[in-house]
């Protein structure tokens, strides 16, 4: 073959996540015994009435294109949820867009704002996407560690990466792959920072409703007003409903970078598909599905108190415990270069994840993929019998 791939493309890291996640399945399909702490979605099913939207949707024919924000009837939902959840209001005609997943929109997020050059400060470990999509539009990733801190953003250290080619923060609260769940006075700082400096933060806050042990998160808009026109939210559907494969993200945020996600995504998917929107709006606007989402909450909550108990009996493994999110980051470091008990000495998490993965049918996904090496995240989003034997073969293999 002769011909030769884009240098934006050869600069690409590919998603880790994804290839552990299949690697995982691959082996199942084989027959392996296979516990997959891999995944990045709830292991629930999708509410009974989105699904019942997305049947009357099929049954009406609403399965055109809609306008490229996505049906007014769904930006109205969303409105809706801002103003009753975070007592925040937002115009649905100017100032929400829907689109194919949260992931779809912060990519648009990057292409709207981000000129070459431009630096975008992201707290590590961060989600694997943020770093590769910041690189696509030639922006720079200006990266700041968060370990030292209990995996909460330092203010002072925001404040020290801060120069004149300073575009854009973002944040991710409650945290993948952390699970931190960052406290308010910290928000707050953040936002006069990004106030002070004129940066824009976007707000990835696609785990908002799994937070263990608060039940209310203050938003960052409640405690400063003044960033409003500053701050784009990103959240979506996916975690909160367990609807990951309908991909339904949305934005909100002031009129002038919402206009211009339309314009990019105008020319990229236009809309969602119609009837996944109807199947959102189901989700968002039926009151059945409050309790439903508040159940799994409560399940995941226990789940992660199981995880973290039998965590806690492995000797010499640190992890901090999390508030959110349906993962744990765990420091492998006290397990890297000595002999573990297959008889092999590990250097890095890369390769220390496939071979638990060989040997143990146990899928992690290595913390390099989030801009930390020697970690490894687990997702606890699987049955309590899955954690309890995916915790046995950790074990074993750190022995
Ligand atoms: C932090 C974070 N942001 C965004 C997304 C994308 O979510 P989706 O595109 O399914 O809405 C994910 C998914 O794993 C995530 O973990």
């Amino acid at each position: 073959m002769t011909f030769e791939l884009s240098e934006r493309l050869k600069q690409m890291a590919p998603s880790a996540t994804m290839a552990m996640a299949a690697k995982a399945k691959e082996l199942k399909a084989q027959g392996r015994s296979i516990i997959s702490f891999t995944a990045g979605e709830p292991n629930f099913n999708t509410p009974d009435a989105a699904k019942r939207y997305a049947v009357k949707a099929l049954d009406e024919n609403f399965t055109h294109y809609t306008v490229t924000a996505g049906a007014i009837e769904l930006r109205e939902a969303i409105a809706n949820y801002y103003l009753n959840h975070f007592d925040l209001k937002y115009n649905a005609n100017k100032e929400i867009i829907t689109g194919t997943g949260a992931k779809q929109l912060l990519f648009e997020a990057m292409g709207c704002l981000v000129n070459p050059g431009d630096e975008v400060i992201l707290f590590a470990p961060a989600w694997v996407s943020y770093y590769e999509q910041i690189k696509l539009f030639g922006g720079v990733p200006v990266v700041i560690d968060t370990e030292a801190d209990n995996y909460i953003p330092n203010p002072d250290k925001l404040e020290q990466a801060i120069n004149n080619k300073t575009k854009i923060i973002i944040l991710n609260n409650p945290n993948n792959p952390t699970g931190a769940v960052y406290p308010h006075e910290v928000l707050e700082k953040i936002a006069r920072i990004a106030l002070k400096h004129n940066l824009i933060i976007i707000n990835d806050e696609i785990y908002e409703r799994l937070i263990y042990g608060v039940n209310y998160l203050p938003h960052i808009l409640k405690l400063v007003p003044e960033a409003r026109d500053l701050v784009l939210n990103i959240n979506g559907v996916s975690k909160s409903y367990a609807m990951t494969g309908w991909r339904l993200g949305y934005a909100l945020g002031c009129e002038k970078i919402i206009k211009a996600l339309n314009a990019l995504q105008g020319h990229l998917t236009s809309n969602t598909s119609s009837i996944t929107q109807w199947a959102a709006l189901g989700a968002l606007s039926e009151p059945e599905v409050e309790p439903q989402v508040e159940a799994m909450r409560v399940e995941f909550s226990k789940r992660r108190d199981l995880a973290v108990k039998l965590l806690n009996e492995i000797p010499d493994l640190k992890f901090a415990e999390p508030k959110g999110a349906f993962y744990i980051f765990i420091d492998i470091n006290n397990f890297l270069n000595k002999k573990l008990a297959n008889g092999k000495i590990y250097q890095d998490d890369v390769t220390f994840c496939n071979d638990i993965l060989e040997e143990k049918g146990l899928g992690l996904v290595p913390g390099s993929a989030f801009l930390s090496a020697n970690h490894v995240r687990i997702s606890y989003s699987c049955s309590e019998d899955d954690i309890i034997e995916g915790m046995k073969r950790l074990k074993e293999f750190l022995a």
